[in-house]
Formats: C-alpha cells, sequence, structure tokens
C-alpha cells in the first residue's frame, strides 16, 4: 500500500530518493516525505504528491536518506501523520509499510514510559521504540525493537549518528537494489531501476544493514546471504512513453505483451515447468482479489470447458474467513503484485491444507512466487497505473495456456490458430479506438451505469464495472444478463444506461431478448458486438463493433473494450486517471 525506499551511497540522496518515490506512487499518494542524514537529520513531509513535494525542498547536502509515500491506514492523510516518523529527540527517523496491529499497546505502555506521540499512526510506535533500545547501536536498537512487534512491516530506520540504513520486512514486500559503492531499498523493483537492475529480494523475516560499504542481511538474529538477480525490465518500461496516462500506454502494450506471453508458454521449456501441475487431479481450488478474480472467473470457465476439471473459485478476501478450510489437492493463487494480503493469507491457508500451491503473477521475486511449488509467470511488465489492464490480460494468457497444455489430448489446431492471433485480433480492438472514445464521451453525463453479459462474458461485465468505478467514478454494476430482471430493472430509466456484451455465442439469442427488454424501460443500450452481426443493429443506441472471434477467445477482445470506455469516459470527467482517489496498486494490508 504505501512506498518505501532507501538510499546510501554517493549521489544526492535527495534526487534519488525523490525520484524514487515518484516511481512507487502508485502504491499510495496521499502523503510523502523525507528524511535526509545530517546532523540534525532533515526532515520534509506533507500531504501531497511527491512533485509537489519536491518544489519545497532546498538542496541538502547529503548522500543517504529514507522516504515514503503514503497510502493512508491510521489517520487521514496531513502532514503529521506523513512520514517519516520521528522519537522524541528527533534523531531517529522511520519509513513504514504494513500495519502493526498492537500499536495501540504500545503506545499506551510508552507513553506511561513518557513518550510523546504527535501522529495518529500505528507507524510511530517504532520509531519511540527504537529511541528507548537505542544504546549506541541502531542495528541493536531495531532488533530489539522488533522483538515486540506484532503485524506486518517493511520498514527502514534512520539516525542523525549513525552511518547505517537499517532495514527489516515480515509480510510486506521490500528489496535491496545494488549499484557502484550504492544501495537502494524500495518497496519494488520500478523504484530503482533508473539507478540499478541488480537486485535482492528480501526473505520475510530478514533484517540487515546497508552502508556505502556493503549489505549486511540477518535472519532471526544470523548472518544469511540471499542470490542477486538481474531484472530485465528496462526504465523505460515504467516510463509513460509518450502516452498521456499510464493506463493508456499499457491498454496499447497489450498486443506486444500477448505476442511475447504466447510465444514464450508455446516454448517447449514453459511447459515443461509446469506439466506436472494437474497430474491425476480432477479438482482445483482458484483463489484471487479484484480483477485477478475476474481474470480466474473466465479461467474457470477456461478449464471447466477444456479439461475435464472442476474448479471451485474463492475471493481470497472470503476464503480467509470460511468456517472450514476445504481440502483442494491443487490450488492456483492469481495475483498480478504476488503481494496482496488477502491472497498471500489465503495461498497460506491452502498450503496448511496440503494443497499443492501454484502463483500466476507478473512480479519475479514476489512473495506469492517464493512460497508457492510452482510459479507460472506472466510477462506483463511493470504496470504503474493502478487500474489493471495489461496485467488482466496477461493472467488470461497464463490461464488459457494452463488449462491448453494441461489437456490430455493434443491440442485442437484451430483453438491453438486462435490463441496465436490473439495479439492481431487486440490490436485490431486498439484501431478502433476513436469508436470506443465516442461512447465514452456520451458516458461521462452519466452518473450511474449498468453492465451486463452472460457466460464467458459475465466476468468481463464485472471487470467492466470495476473499471469505470475506479477511474470515472461513476456508480457502475454488472449483473449476468439473466439476473437484470429479478431486481435490478426497477432501476431503469432513461438515466441509467446499460452497456451489453453480445458476442455471437451460446447466449446470443438470451442477450438479445434481455436487450429489448431493457429498450422497453427506455434505457439507452451501448452494445458490444462482432462487426459482423447485423442482428442487433437496430435494437442498440450505440453499437461498438469488435472483430470475430472464436467464442472461447472472446474476453481478450472484450475485456479491452472495457477498458478503453472506462479510460475515455474518466478522461472526459477529467478524473486522475492514472492514481484515482482512495486506491492504491498493490493492497499489502487486509
Ligand atoms: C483493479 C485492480 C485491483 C487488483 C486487486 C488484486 O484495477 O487492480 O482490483 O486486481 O487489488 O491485486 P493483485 O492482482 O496484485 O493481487
Amino acid at each position: 500500500m504505501c512506498g518505501i525506499v532507501g538510499y546510501t551511497g554517493w549521489r544526492e540522496a535527495q534526487v534519488v530518493l525523490l525520484n524514487n518515490l515518484a516511481r512507487l506512487e502508485y502504491r499510495g499518494y496521499d502523503s510523502c516525505g523525507l528524511a535526509l542524514r545530517g546532523s540534525p537529520l532533515t526532515i520534509v513531509k506533507d500531504a501531497v504528491r511527491v512533485a509537489e513535494l519536491a518544489k519545497t525542498i532546498t538542496p541538502v547536502k547529503s548522500t543517504s536518506g529514507i522516504g515514503h509515500t503514503r497510502w493512508a491506514t491510521h489517520g487521514p492523510p496531513c502532514k503529521i501523520n506523513a512520514h517519516p516518523h520521528l522519537d522524541c529527540t528527533g534523531s531517529i527517523a522511520v519509513v513504514h509499510n504494513g500495519v502493526i496491529t498492537n500499536y495501540e499497546k504500545l503506545r499506551k505502555q510508552l507513553t506511561e514510559e513518557g513518550h510523546k506521540f504527535i501522529s495518529e499512526t500505528d507507524t510511530e510506535v517504532i520509531s519511540h521504540l527504537v529511541e528507548k533500545y537505542l544504546k549506541g547501536n541502531l542495528e541493536e536498537a531495531v532488533n530489539s525493537a522488533l522483538k515486540v512487534l506484532e503485524g506486518s512491516y517493511a520498514i527502514i530506520v534512520i539516525a542523525d549518528n549513525d552511518p547505517a540504513l537499517v532495514f527489516a520486512r515480515k509480510d510486506s514486500p521490500m528489496i535491496l537494489g545494488i549499484g557502484e559503492k550504492e544501495y537502494f531499498i524500495a518497496s519494488d523493483v520500478p523504484a530503482l531501476l533508473e539507478y540499478t537492475n541488480r537486485v535482492i529480494y528480501l526473505e520475510d523475516g530478514d533484517a540487515g544493514v546497508v552502508t556505502p560499504q556493503g549489505i549486511k542481511i540477518t535472519h532471526a538474529g544470523q548472518p544469511v546471504t540471499r542470490e542477486e538477480n538481474k531484472i530485465h525490465w528496462t526504465a523505460d518500461q515504467a516510463q509513460k512513453g509518450g502516452y498521456e496516462h499510464y493506463m493508456l500506454k499499457e491498454i496499447h502494450e497489450q498486443p506486444s505483451i500477448l505476442r511475447e506471453t504466447i510465444s514464450e508458454y508455446l516454448s517447449s521449456q514453459s511447459s515443461s515447468d509446469i506439466s506436472s501441475f494437474y497430474g491425476n487431479n480432477k479438482s482445483v481450488l482458484m483463489l484471487a482479489c479484484g480483477t485477478s478474480y475476474h481474470a480466474a472467473m473466465i479461467g474457470k470457465y477456461v478449464t471447466e470447458k477444456l479439461l475435464n476439471t472442476s474448479v471451485r473459485l474463492e475471493m481470497a478476501s472470503e476464503f480467509n474467513y470460511l468456517s472450514r478450510t476445504p481440502y483442494f489437492p491443487l490450488t492456483i493463487g492469481i495475483t498480478q503484485s504476488g503481494e496482496t494480503a488477502d491472497t498471500l493469507k489465503a495461498l497460506r491457508r491452502a498450503k496448511e491444507a496440503h494443497s499443492m500451491v501454484m502463483a500466476i503473477t507478473n512480479v519475479v521475486g514476489s512473495t506469492a512466487s517464493r512460497s508457492s511449488n510452482y510459479v507460472l509467470y506472466t510477462r506483463a511488465g511493470p504496470e504503474i497505473s493502478v487500474a489493471a489492464t495489461k496485467s488482466f490480460t496477461a493472467q488470461l494468457g497464463a490461464l488459457y495456456w494452463l488449462a491448453l497444455s494441461q489437456s490430455s489430448l493434443s491440442i485442437p489446431e484451430i483453438l491453438l490458430h486462435e490463441f496465436r492471433h490473439l495479439p492481431s485480433k487486440v490490436q485490431e480492438v486498439l484501431d478502433m479506438e476513436e469508436v470506443i472514445k465516442l461512447s465514452a464521451n456520451k458516458l461521462a453525463g452519466y452518473e450511474n451505469v449498468f453492465f451486463i453479459g452472460r457466460g464467458i462474458n459475465y466476468p468481463v461485465a464485472l471487470e467492466g464495472a470495476l473499471k469505470l468505478k475506479e477511474i470515472s467514478y461513476i456508480h457502475s454494476e454488472a449483473y449476468a444478463a439473466g439476473e437484470i430482471k429479478h431486481g435490478p430493472f426497477a432501476l431503469l430509466s432513461n438515466k441509467t444506461p446499460v452497456i451489453a456484451i453480445v458476442m455471437r455465442d451460446n447466449c446470443h439469442d438470451a442477450m438479445l431478448t434481455t436487450i429489448k427488454e431493457i429498450r422497453a424501460r427506455g434505457s439507452p443500450v451501448f452494445a458490444i458486438v462482432e462487426d459482423t452481426d447485423t442482428a442487433i443493429v437496430d435494437m442498440a443506441d450505440y453499437l461498438i463493433p469488435v472483430p470475430s472471434i472464436m467464442d472461447i477467445f472472446s474476453p481478450f477482445i472484450t475485456s479491452v473494450v472495457m477498458q478503453l470506455l472506462a479510460y475515455f469516459t474518466a478522461k472526459k470527467r477529467g478524473c486522475p486517471i492514472d492514481f484515482p482517489r482512495n486506491l492504491a496498486k498493490s493492497v499489502t494490508v487486509e
């Protein structure tokens, strides 16, 4: 949720930290701040975006510091609640991502011992604990503090009189970046790409120190070594590349992502890695949240259709509260970031129930990838926009490939042919951008919108409603088309447009019937239809034609229409598309 960064080396720390924080803003952007080493520490923070904060800082000669970009959990966004948080003396500063669950108890104890708290955050107990335990060595003081902390954390601590940046992680992501006589700490890879592509993924429970001379990592008090990895994403991939928003750039990357992903999956290496996953098992549990859950819904449909396997799908956040953990021999967790707290918790629960776990994730080295028995990587590259687009399409690619590749029969050539041609079909949809924009401009004038779909396109309708509400702030709801007359009809009027996905599959006739009923209630209908389908021409108010495609693959193109509709609607309404209010990219708290 929050993003943290640290730097020590030879460059001007404030420049490096501000650059790196700007690349982490997708993790939280309601406030931000820096602490720069010096005597005294320089602290700059406020409830503003990183670019605004940068304007207010006067240059400080310091080559070491920490930074934070916040997504509020304890206390509203304001200067006082912004990180870094200090101890009573102002000589120790802490940045934190995660939630300290026993902070109220600790705060009470520390207050009784004379510590004065100024913020409403859980984090502030950490700086006071470090102050309490500090007897000359910052690392030892942090280690003592960690012993009493409960909850999740990735923290970096700096002090005015100690050369080290002290770090620790538990259930929150953290990586180290390695440069020439300089070291970086961050929540995620895009933060570092401008300076280095050499990273170490810290394990849960790791702690340690970095100085310009090197890194020391410990686990349970013992020194450990962690492998160095080379990142193949480039800094450019994590930039806007001439597009007005990351979201539009990421939507447009989908053909090339699919092309790379499909060719990788079709290579024998990738398929042999996962060939043994299903074995003789005929049931699988899928777990995910949000957009990844919608991808999993489509994955369930495809898996059940192509394999003789039944799929139980659960929202990870609900699975964690089932009174009994159901046993499934196999579990697939779908998580773009690999760090979603609910999904990680659900996967742990499934593993404890002796399920063999596969993670489908976009982030190499993420917690999900490291804690699963199998990993199927999506190759979407860094996704910065808070609204997931290309990662969703890449998840579909992975889920389809998993179903196709596990079939005991050889894959019918016609399916493979269509699978290979998905990138060009998606490109055809992108080429229709101007037509989609016309519909979006109309939608932008409404405050309530319904989406409907049936069969494999019902999850696409859900995803369309989620995309529209999160970035345009229009209230939108999706229904399985057959359900809309069981209640939601009461809300239909000329003020509630309905977006209908009408592909020529086995649901086509039923969709047409539903559309007639909707029109009879006065709702404007926006229909996504195959360009050769004439049956619907007179029934819809606005048509969005898409290329014809084999039924089972239609979500690849209908979901791109949903993304563009949401994007252009939000743009027309002047919304901050990449950083919607109250949201963050990676939901690392429950
Ligand atoms: C919506 C969106 C979220 C994520 C959800 C799960 O655009 O991005 O709904 O899909 O937070 O995230 P991951 O896939 O990282 O587990």
